[in-house]
């Protein structure tokens, strides 16, 4: 047999997502809880697991299975996810089996470091978790931190599988003692629909078939739990909901919008909205690849067309006018992080909804949650499966709805703008309305007007580069230049405005973050006035170099490394700062503990360790004589 193949699997999984009675869920616990021995035995008992792969469990079972030559269920699982490894690059594979009763999606989140990202990943389209809880061990600080996440995913059935009851001498008294601790616990986090069952997935007792050694147990086993779990979906029956995916426009005759529907029902005929613009529209055809549809479902992947000729583009959502999404660009909500690299206040991330993707920065970080205390506590920025309530703006209005009453809806990433990975996911809670009652007022004195009266195009010279690197002493010369041109111009002085603009400021990575924000507005004002805004300032993140290009019109922003080798910066150490940091007297210092990221498309370079200032400013403004304004 072959091993199974990401599409297969995928396809498995969505087939099975089509189908009716079909349970998603996802397991959370460790090895050592025995997750994988309970899985193995689930799929060995519902015989899904093909023959000659339990004829290599059982080679490697008597070769150093843990089992004393006994079929060793945990190398089964194990042996899968190692093949899974070699070549898919999902973190959750989804495997399905059913029974009579049920067709069952399990997401199996491996890995430990990565379980905050691996669990969301999978339980955001789960309906129950089973928890798996080592008997002689009870309710550890990660069955709390499992079980916080679970409740912020919106999943509120759990089976709590307390496990190795074999090695507890099958003990009721052990088995109530953890399901009252948990049960307090999770109420707390209004999960309130807990199944507690003592099993032993070694030798398979409550997991399948009643043990019989646990006859003082009169609930449902692993299996019957799964089977009558009453998860009957509620997305069918909540309001219609599709996220564009793309426009399909094979030609002038036909234009159709594609995407999985997230929610609801949709017939021909159906009025919809267009969401953010709330345009409204008809539904004429439900085109799939098998024919018109006359309805179709919450996770089935069409084609709608309308019966008007509206704009209607990639993110859109297509919308029940009577419970329409909410529109908004600022939001307050969860966000769990899942990078290493932390999450930095006001660094510029991409957001994901649905289809949709917007600009995204977190602009106040409310608390970060102890999960397993469930005590708020102060951050100034996010580590690795850290879980926080936080405000985040974006660039944009989207459609959305707050995520506990639509997952689809109201879940989202956030991607890292450079290397395009997942770096957090969240849960929209609400609209913030701070900004709605606000509008921009146009004054007719205006940037043209003012580069007509001061006969030059404004324009930012960003100088970036090490401390000591030059950036200064050049941004002068070059402004001396301008002067005697009679150019009007302003220098924005990293180092000065610490005196008053940015004086609150140290520099920790998300001071500096704040710091180039905060300095990128004012030259934004600054060019708007009309002038020639040199902005001279370490800079070290390119993420908010790049945003700060953003925030400027096409061509205003002139990026200028100043790239002088650190050797030379603290050869020269005017301030006497480098030998202060390697001494360890002052922290953070750029170039020694703290990064610097070299720009990678510089408009200028300037070979700051070889050329004097004045000939550095020479190279300038010949650059900007180069262009049509000087
Ligand atoms: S930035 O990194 O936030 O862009 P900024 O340009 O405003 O830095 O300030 C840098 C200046 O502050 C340096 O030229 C140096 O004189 C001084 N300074 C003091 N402490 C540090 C530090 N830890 N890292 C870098 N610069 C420091």
């Amino acid at each position: 047999m072959s091993p199974v193949t990401p599409s297969q699997e995928f396809r498995a999984y969505v087939n099975a997502r089509e189908t009716r009675d079909v349970l998603r869920f996802i397991t959370c616990g460790s090895v050592d809880d025995g997750k994988s021995t309970l899985i193995g035995r689930l799929l060995y008992e519902s015989k899904l697991v093909f023959q000659d792969q339990l004829d290599r469990v059982e080679a490697d079972s008597k070769r150093h299975g843990t089992q004393g030559g006994a079929l060793d269920l945990a190398l089964l699982v194990d042996g899968l996810q190692a093949e899974r490894e070699q070549g898919i690059t999902i973190d959750v594979a989804y495997r399905t089996f059913s029974t009579g009763k049920r067709s069952f999606i399990v997401a199996d989140t491996p890995g430990h470091e990565q379980y905050t990202r691996n669990m969301a990943t999978g339980a955001s389209t789960a309906d129950l978790a089973i928890v798996l809880i080592d008997a002689r061990k009870g309710v550890m600080p990660q069955t709390r931190r499992h079980t916080t996440i679970l409740a912020l995913l919106g999943i509120r059935h759990v089976i709590l599988a307390v496990n190795k009851m074999d090695l507890v001498g099958w003990s009721r008294t052990v088995h109530e003692g953890i399901t009252g601790v948990y049960c307090r616990f999770a109420k707390q986090l209004d999960v309130t629909n807990v199944t507690s069952i003592p099993v032993s997935a070694l030798t398979g007792g409550n997991v399948i078939k009643p043990s019989v050694e646990m006859g003082w147990y009169h609930g449902p086993t692993l299996l019957q739990a799964l089977e009558t779990a009453d998860v009957a979906t509620d997305r069918e029956r909540a309001p219609f909901r599709m996220s564009v995916q793309w426009v399909n426009r094979p030609d002038a005759g036909f234009r159709g919008f594609a995407g999985t529907i997230a929610s609801g029902l949709v017939r021909p005929g159906d009025p919809v909205l267009i969401c953010p613009a709330q345009k409204p529209s008809t539904v004429s055809r439900i085109v799939t690849a098998d024919g018109d549809l006359a309805c179709a479902r919450p996770g089935q992947a069409v084609t709608l067309t309308l019966a008007d000729d509206v704009d209607v583009s990639r993110g859109d959502v297509i919308a029940s006018p009577t419970k329409p999404p909410g529109r908004s660009d600022q939001f307050a909500g969860h966000l769990i992080w899942m990078h290493e690299n932390a999450m930095l206040p006001q660094r510029p991330y991409l957001l994901k909804i649905g289809t949709h993707v917007a600009g995204a920065q977190v602009t106040a970080l409310k608390y970060k949650l102890n999960v397993e205390s469930l005590e708020r506590v102060a951050a100034k920025t996010l580590a690795l499966n850290d879980i926080a309530y936080c405000n985040i703006n974006l660039d944009r209005q989207i459609a959305f709805d707050p995520y506990r009453e639509l997952k689809e809806t109201g879940g989202f990433i956030l991607i890292d703008r450079y290397t395009h990975t997942t770096v957090g996911a969240g849960m929209i809670d609400f609209a913030l309305r701070r900004a709605s009652n606000l509008t921009r007022h146009a004054f007719t004195v205006d940037k043209p007007a003012r580069s007509v009266q001061k006969n030059q195009k404004a324009c930012v010279l960003w100088f970036t580069g090490l401390s000591g690197s030059g950036k200064s002493t050049t941004a002068n010369a070059v402004e001396q230049r301008l002067y005697v041109l009679g150019r009007h111009s302003y220098v924005l002085d990293g180092e000065n405005l610490r005196h008053g603009l940015t004086e609150d400021l140290g520099f920790t990575a998300a001071d500096r973050v704040e710091n180039v924000r905060r300095i990128a507005e004012v030259a934004k004002l600054f060019v708007d006035a009309g002038l020639i805004v040199l902005v001279s300032v370490i800079s070290p993140f390119r993420d908010e170099r790049q945003m700060a290009r953003r925030m400027m019109e096409e061509g205003e922003f002139v990026e200028v490394f100043v790239d002088a080798p650190l050797e030379v910066c603290e050869r020269r150490d005017p301030k006497g700062l480098y030998r202060k940091a390697r001494t360890g007297e002052i922290k953070n210092f750029t170039g020694i503990d703290s990064p610097y990221e070299p720009p990678e498309n510089p408009d200028i370079v300037l070979k700051a360790g070889e050329r004097s200032a004045d000939e550095l400013a020479d190279q300038v403004i010949a650059y900007l004589r180069s262009r049509v304004e000087m």
